[in-house]
């Protein structure tokens, strides 16, 4: 996995020609100016536009052996305006069959996470590093990571988050940084590019280990300040 395959460096990237459509939004990764683009009927009109685009692009992406055996790709959930891009690993078996991510076990206990702490539904979006599901739920290989990232750094554009969440080591490896580890830099605020990240466990994980529950609660906590923050600067 070369460097520039963490999502900082989108800016970087030119194989997907249809990012040069929204050049214009290359230099726009700073945070604050998040939502003014909401009141440029055009530009609304042209956002609609580039996610039918890119929408189309990624139903029919054949880049990696993922697509073989796909029955949906995943491509998000929640609101294209969002403050906060959660990002997860890659569909599962239920977000595989209904075209939509974190919607198993996991999801639900990510849905009751956020619903307890007051995220309100249209702050944030759902996405993943890869958006068709690795066979039998394994992690996804650099490769195939390395081939969906461009998607995803393109959803970045179009959503224009004020914050990540990264959750589990697999965002945190192509979000962050291969050489970085959930456990250490899990409940601290990177700012990396402009960009406010906060990584914490994967919801998985809190199945497997109710200690890691508490302190998933209290790093999406911090992320529900922050939009405080926002709300009252
Ligand atoms: N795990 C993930 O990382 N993503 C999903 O969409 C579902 C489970």
């Amino acid at each position: 996995m070369q460097e520039n395959n963490s999502i900082q460096d989108y800016n970087s990237m030119q194989e997907d020609n249809s990012m040069q459509e929204d050049n214009s939004m290359q230099e726009d990764n700073s945070m604050q100016e998040n939502n003014s683009m909401q009141d440029d009927n055009s530009i609304q009109d042209e956002n609609f536009t580039q996610w039918e685009e890119f929408t189309r692009r990624v139903n029919s992406c054949r880049k990696c052996g993922l697509c073989e055996n796909r029955r949906n790709v995943v491509i998000g959930r929640g609101c294209k305006t969002p403050e906060v891009l959660f990002i997860g690993e890659g569909p599962g078996e239920n977000e595989d069959l209904q075209g939509l991510p974190f919607v198993g076990q996991a999801g639900k206990l990510l849905d009751y996470a956020l619903e307890g702490l007051m995220f309100e539904e249209d702050s944030y979006y759902i996405a993943n590093i890869v958006k068709c599901r690795p066979p039998g739920n394994r992690i996804p290989t650099d490769e195939e990571a390395e081939q969906c990232l461009p998607f995803l750094r393109q959803q970045f554009r179009l959503l224009k988050p004020r914050v990540i969440v990264c959750l589990g080591s697999t965002a945190v490896r192509y979000i962050i940084g291969k050489e970085e580890r959930i456990t250490r830099i899990r409940g601290n605020w990177i700012e990396k590019k402009g960009w406010r990240i906060m990584p914490t466990f994967h919801p998985a994980a809190l199945l497997r280990d109710e200690a890691k529950k508490e302190q998933m609660w209290q790093d999406l906590y911090k992320v529900r300040q922050k939009l405080e923050e926002f709300e009252t600067n």
